[in-house]
């Protein structure tokens, strides 16, 4: 018998639930889609994925792999054979002898970000990460009730960490340091020499980085150098790479940390919990993404290039705007201070008036104030159209 119940249930929310950040990113993409259904034409600089297909090898090894049965679980850390083959690569590439033990396959770049705080962080414990940086670290922050210590990136030091800012900032309560190289948003690569000083900041100390390496893949100029790589720091550090950006593979939930085996073991029970394990045709697309021919990650990289090149050039044209280059990754992060406006309110400007969608710097934290975030994964003739516009828009409203 109905009760005749007319209230609606109190949505008892947990607290912590109040400390969770987002992704501006989905917003503003949100919003741009609501402006497109409205008539409106938008060009997406927003939103940092790849424009690029994944490549044809990989796809077909997918779509074999879906067809030959690999549609049920696996082991929780991820298949032995892509555990084996993501070990060979970060042993090649980083320079240190690395073992499938120590590799833990996930559903994209953002859980070994999410499952390094949880297995790692308690209240009121220090997390030092890049501000401007990806937003991500200081939402789980708040989460996870820790004390968030931004360390500041500067235009002047060409958006690189300073590594005795990052000296003076640590302290006895300091649990973990985030690196992110190279950098959303601002593209900026940290050299052999920062490394090894941020090293030496950390010395023997029982502090645990996350190297966040998404975009190790996608540098223009000089090469990707890990803390991993330094003797005495791979104890201490957690390894996150993934095939999202350098495979343009980002709807395919695919990534992996690699990390010392005893916290391999809480990963992998973390994902138990969460996921059971990471889609099995997706595994097995990786092992070819690895394994097999590796031009479409250059070509992607070369072509990035060209488009940096071209979009640096002409922004720099417009007045009241002014940008570095960035060596790696494939975003733009241009000083807008001359123009007189707040990131936000010409973000939304651009956005409403310009149809050019792209992201406010203090959306990925105070220090990107006076900064506007341009994604480069579009075409050379979409940037370049947007471009005209933002060119046309300033024209007519500074
Ligand atoms: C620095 C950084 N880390 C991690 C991620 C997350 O990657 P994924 O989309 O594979 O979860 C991103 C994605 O934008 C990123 O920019």
């Amino acid at each position: 018998m109905s009760r005749g119940l007319t209230t609606q249930a109190e949505l008892r929310l947990a607290k912590r639930m109040a400390g969770l950040g987002t992704e501006t990113a989905f917003e503003v993409l949100a919003r741009a889609r609501s402006l497109e259904a409205q008539g409106k034409d938008i060009i997406h600089l927003e939103i940092g994925e790849p424009d690029f297909d994944t490549p044809a090898n990989v796809v077909e090894t997918g779509v074999d792999a879906l067809h030959n049965g690999w549609t049920h679980y696996t082991p929780a850390s991820g298949l032995p054979e892509l555990r084996e083959a993501i070990a060979e690569e970060v042993s090649r590439t980083r320079r240190v002898k690395c073992t499938a033990e120590e590799v833990v396959v996930v559903p994209g770049g953002k859980p070994t970000i999410f499952f390094a705080f949880m297995a790692l962080v308690e209240e009121g414990d220090e997390v030092i990460y890049p501000n401007p940086g990806f937003p991500i670290y200081e939402s789980l922050c708040g989460f996870l009730r820790a004390k968030p210590v931004p360390l500041p990136l500067r235009e002047k030091n060409d958006f690189r960490l300073d590594p005795n800012e990052l000296a003076d900032l640590i302290t006895d309560r300091t649990k973990m340091i985030v690196l992110n190289s190279p950098h959303n948003p601002t593209g900026s690569v940290l050299e052999q020499q920062d490394v090894r000083d941020i090293a030496a900041a950390i010395g023997d100390r029982d502090i645990m980085v996350l190297s966040d390496e998404i975009y190790s893949r996608l540098i223009f100029e000089g090469e990707h150098f890990s803390l991993m790589s330094i003797e005495g720091m791979k104890d201490r550090t957690i390894l996150l790479d993934g095939f999202s950006k350098s495979y343009a593979m980002t709807g395919w939930r695919l990534g992996y940390g690699v990390m010392r085996r005893d916290l391999a073991q809480y990963f992998s029970r973390l994902m138990t919990n969460v996921n059971s394990c990471t889609a099995s045709f997706t595994q097995i697309a990786g092992i070819e993404a690895l394994r097999g021919d590796q031009s479409s990650v250059e070509h992607m990289c070369r072509e990035f290039k060209r488009r940096r090149d071209r979009f640096v050039e002409r922004i720099n044209r417009i007045e009241g705007f002014s940008c570095r280059v960035p060596k790696g990754a494939f975003y733009t992060f241009p000083s807008i201070r001359e123009t007189g406006w707040t990131s936000k309110k010409l973000a939304d400007a651009l956005l409403e008036d310009a149809g050019v969608a792209c992201l406010a710097g203090t959306a990925f934290g105070a220090h990107g104030e006076g900064y506007l975030r341009f994604s480069i994964a579009n075409s050379m003739e979409n940037l370049d159209k947007a471009l005209d516009r933002v060119e046309s828009w300033v024209k007519k409203n500074l």
